[in-house]
């Protein structure tokens, strides 16, 4: 059987596992989130998630294009020098499972380095169906290679991953773009032990992450002049709009970057400009004051050994450490370690 007709018949048993398993954020639960984030008596907030609708995934896009967005250069830079290092060393891997691929620009940097006559299972784990449809275009001419995409969060899809493992065989994990720094500290920690619940001894991961630099670039990073990436976070308002049927005037919001040195991190906001009511739905309204907030991401910068204890914590040691000279960014290649 030819690839083609493989490639085919996968995708298709992709569609139908998401059915059963119904993995796309369903609107009931987009709308939880939004309801619990925005009810809230304090600091109002909205998850970082929900930025990633079609639109937002290519704004995203727009943004790794900026001068001052000098994080998925890096990422790439760092995979170009060194991705040829990582065949001889790792062993024979048969599954190479992206966590949030976006397009496949990166993975393709990596994935020829591990083709052979074996094949190889590539696994892009994206919640964006656009993002998909783009990384399988991008991938698609590498030979041997089999795509298996999961429409997914990065655990369900991970899992589904890990099963198409051949024996014998080790699985490379790759989490770049530095997305481990939206999550919080202890769901970062929470989040690399339940990969290296997933994964086997020996097998590997690589981690980006986005490394603390003088404030003035990290922030330009997030405020940058043209202003796409206050429209990337306006979006998600939009969103809300469009499919929870809520009224959000965007004139009355402005976008706000902040770094908080205590916490090592970017936070994005919607400042609301004047008072407003807001309804979502047929039966939420929600109140904001002109000056209030609502929070919609934090961005955790590291510095390199920080990488490295998160990784030992989480059953990992880490093997080798890149770090980009133009832009302080680490690539991490962490090793899972026997239990
Ligand atoms: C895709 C999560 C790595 O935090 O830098 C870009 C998302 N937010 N500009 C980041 C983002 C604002 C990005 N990550």
């Amino acid at each position: 059987m030819g690839w083609v007709t493989s490639k085919l018949l996968v995708s298709r048993a992709c569609c139908v596992e998401n059915q059963v398993n119904g993995h796309r954020f369903s609107i009931e639960e987009f709308a939880r989130d939004v309801r619990a984030g925005l009810a809230k008596t304090g600091q109002k907030e909205l998850y970082s998630k929900y930025f990633y609708d079609d639109l937002g995934t290519a704004l995203f896009e727009a943004i790794t294009l900026l001068p001052e967005y000098g994080l998925t250069r890096a990422d790439l830079r760092l995979l170009r020098a060194h991705a040829g290092r990582l065949s001889p060393e790792s062993g024979r891997i048969s599954i190479v499972a992206e966590l949030g691929s976006g397009s496949g620009e990166k993975a393709r940097c990596i994935l020829p380095y591990l083709t052979g006559p074996d094949g190889l299972i590539y696994c892009p784990i994206d919640i964006s169906p656009a993002a998909l449809t783009r990384c399988e275009r991008d991938v698609s001419d590498i030979p041997h290679l089999r795509v298996m995409p999961f429409e997914n969060s990065y655990v369900e899809g991970l899992a589904a991953a890990a099963r198409l493992r051949k024996p014998g065989s080790s699985m490379l994990v790759l989490f770049l773009g530095s997305s481990l720094g939206n999550f919080e500290p202890d769901a970062a920690a929470k989040f690399l032990r339940e990969i290296r619940g997933m994964v086997m001894p020996a097998d590997w991961v690589l981690l980006s992450t986005d490394l603390v630099k003088p404030v003035d670039r990290m922030l330009a990073a997030y405020q940058d002049e043209l202003g796409l990436t206050a429209v990337f976070n306006l979006n998600l308002l939009a969103r809300i709009n469009r499919e929870l049927g809520a009224n959000f005037n965007l004139n009355h919001f402005e976008h706000e970057a902040r770094y908080c040195d205590s916490e090592q991190r970017i936070e994005m906001h919607l400042r609301a400009t004047v008072d407003q009511t807001v309804s979502i739905g047929q039966d939420l309204t929600v109140q904001l004051n002109a000056g209030e907030t609502i929070w919609t991401e934090s961005s955790y910068k590291f510095h390199p050994q920080q990488v490295a204890a998160l990784a030992g914590k989480a059953g990992f040691v880490c093997e080798a450490q890149w770090i980009d000279a133009e832009w302080p960014f680490a690539q991490s290649l962490l090793r899972a370690v026997g239990n």
